[in-house]
């Protein structure tokens, strides 16, 4: 099959120097084939192994992140299809917004989780999308209910004693229509109807011209047959 998704562990798009990430090419069979790759600051589509991380299957961990391992990852077949992409920040700073990695559907709750590198991580975080501050919660901890689209935007947070994370892009996709069966071909949803149905066409105007004319002359015959028929009655009086 050619349908793979990427998928990363811990699921974050966000995390500290020195953190551990692991990321999978995850497909509908087990055929291999797949390669991870990704585009930095510094190399373009290199693939997993060569230079970073560490392979293992269809799985590639880094054991100990740095900020240059900040980039866009994905997988790819020998024949050249990609799956989704991954944007992965790692910051030197102090904070990271733990976000949705993958597009959230519409309606769903996201939860966002601003965390401080060292310990208490739950601090009171302000959180804001495209540069607006949209709230402040006591705990580090936000929840949008029901995202729609106009929630879909660049978020980040900021924790006062510590510093601001790096922002991470919230993609928010529509919820997938339950797709109606395709109509049926009207020969069976319908009967054929006769070919010709009287009732439902409306005469033509030389139909109505011969309706007349049949009319105006049935109407003389009848005449014509009335006068005989008395000029012969009264044939028979006077005879
Ligand atoms: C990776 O970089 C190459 C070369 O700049 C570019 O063509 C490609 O679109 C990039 N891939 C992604 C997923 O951003
Ligand atoms: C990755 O980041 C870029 C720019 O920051 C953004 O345009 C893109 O939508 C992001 N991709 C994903 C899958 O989040």
């Amino acid at each position: 099959s050619d349908i793979t998704s990427l998928t990363v562990s811990p699921s974050s798009s966000q995390m500290f120097e020195e953190d551990s990430v692991s990321l999978s090419c995850e497909e509908d069979d087990s055929s291999a084939g797949w390669t991870l790759r990704r585009n930095t600051t510094r190399d373009t589509r290199t693939q997993c192994g060569a230079g970073w991380g560490e392979p293992a299957g269809s799985s590639c961990t880094i054991s100990f992140t740095a900020t240059w391992d900040s980039g866009v990852y994905w997988c790819e077949s020998r024949e050249g299809a990609t799956s989704n992409t991954i944007n992965i920040s790692v910051t030197g700073g102090p904070v990271i917004l733990q976000s949705p990695v993958l597009p959230v559907m519409e309606g769903d709750d996201v939860s966002l989780h601003c965390k401080t590198k060292t310990p208490p991580s739950n601090l009171t975080a302000a959180f804001y999308k495209d540069g607006s501050l949209i709230r402040t919660e006591p705990t580090g901890h936000m929840t949008i209910h029901h995202v729609s689209r106009s929630d879909e935007g660049l978020y980040k947070c900021h924790i006062g004693s510590h510093g601001e994370s790096p922002p991470s892009w919230i993609t928010v996709t529509g919820k997938p229509t339950t797709t109606s069966p395709p109509t049926p071909p009207s020969t069976f949803a319908t009967p054929s109807l006769p070919a010709s149905l009287p009732a439902s066409i409306p005469p033509s105007l030389p139909t109505l011209f011969l309706l007349l004319f049949s009319g105006v002359v049935l109407l003389v015959v009848v005449v014509l047959l009335v006068l005989l028929v008395r000029q012969c009655t009264q044939r028979k009086h006077k005879g």
